[in-house]
């Protein structure tokens, strides 16, 4: 078993890699505790739930909303919570979202802790301490920075993740590689095979590789004033790729990223066979999609990126390994969307 200790002025938080619920049952409350998770999660593991009061809520983004939020928070009043109730978040990222903004925001903040039971949260959603819910069809408008006390993920919960699910997953661990480890970019790439077959041994070495990335960036900025945006790497037009045509999570930061090293080439960042390289990788990996952007995507950036008002922050890549952050005038990425939507119809009628 292996631990990750993100320790950060706001909280200190404790990452417990390949671990079982044993693991924790010393650090959880004798009493107070409600566990928050998802229709799917809870008919899977709920043998396995510490005693508590649990509250269940529909899998899917969907869920992720203000009324979720609030209907959590009612029901944990009724159940005759005050402010020692300790949240454990136990599924996938939406639940980890939605038990972090839950835990914020109860009674102005309550203990709260994670048991992470999908790939992509083992790798991104859980770590770093960021919750949040949707506003319409903007992603994560809403939420808080707060460290969880504690990350449980248990490896053995992935092979139960439907194929889907994994590879939105994957989406996020190829992420972490790209902004800052090329050697971990390169043996993803080289484990493509052992990893679609969820071999323990890799999945592990390869998800603790990507969690410490996270939490050395996550250290370093917890509040993302500056380097912790490369962390958004993807994200400007795979928030909007997500929203526009309902797909998971990672599959729409996986297109974000090829789009994003597509623009860093067309702003003279990135050589042309870093791109190259990355969509070799992506491919292998299942991951390669080709969606067009929609009409209004520069509004959406916009809004999405809570943004300056006519520039956003945008993560380019300098080399795959590397990751920059550049402001960016939207006239610019307009132009750029004309361009790659062309060459997209272009490709796609040859
Ligand atoms: N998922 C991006 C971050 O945690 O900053």
């Amino acid at each position: 078993m292996n631990q990750v200790k993100i320790n950060t002025a706001g909280g200190r938080s404790l990452v417990i890699l390949d671990g079982t619920m044993d693991h924790i049952s010393g650090l959880l409350p004798d009493r107070g505790l409600f566990i928050i998770t998802d229709t799917n999660v809870s008919r899977l593991y709920g043998h396995a739930f510490p005693p508590g009061e649990v509250l269940v809520i529909e899998a899917g983004e969907k869920s992720k909303t203000l009324d979720v939020a609030g209907d959590l928070c009612r029901k944990m009043l009724e159940a005759g919570a005050d402010r020692s109730a300790f949240i454990l978040g136990f599924g996938g990222g939406v639940v980890c979202d939605i038990a972090g903004l839950t835990a914020s925001i109860f009674m102005r903040g309550v203990r709260h802790a994670f048991v992470s039971t999908s790939l992509l949260s083992q790798v991104d959603a859980s770590i770093g301490g960021k919750t949040g819910v949707n506003l319409g069809e903007y992603k994560n408008m809403i939420g808080t920075f707060r460290q969880p006390e504690f990350v449980l993920c248990d490896h053995s919960m992935l092979a139960t993740l439907p194929d889907e699910e994994f590879r939105s997953g994957l989406g996020e661990l190829y992420k972490h590689a790209i902004i800052r480890d090329r050697n971990l970019f390169l043996d993803l790439s080289a484990s493509a095979g052992r990893l679609a077959e969820r071999e323990p041994q890799i999945l592990g070495d390869l998800i603790l590789r990507a969690v410490k990335i996270k939490a050395a960036v996550v250290k370093s900025d917890p509040l993302e004033k500056g380097t912790r945006r490369i962390l958004n790497f993807g994200h400007t037009f795979g928030h909007v790729l997500e929203t526009h045509y309902a797909i998971p999570h990672g599959i729409a930061i996986s297109q974000g990223m090829i789009i994003a090293a597509e623009l860093s080439v067309w702003k003279g960042e990135l050589p042309h066979a870093g791109l190259r390289l990355l969509e070799m990788a992506l491919e292998k990996a299942g991951l390669l999609t080709r969606y067009r952007l929609p009409s209004n995507v520069v509004s959406r950036i916009s809004r999405d990126k809570k943004g300056e008002a006519d520039s956003v922050n945008f993560v380019l890549l300098r080399s795959v390994g590397k990751a920059i952050v550049r402001s960016l005038p939207l006239t610019e990425i307009q132009a750029f969307v004309t361009y790659y939507n062309e060459k997209e119809l272009e490709s796609q009628s040859q």
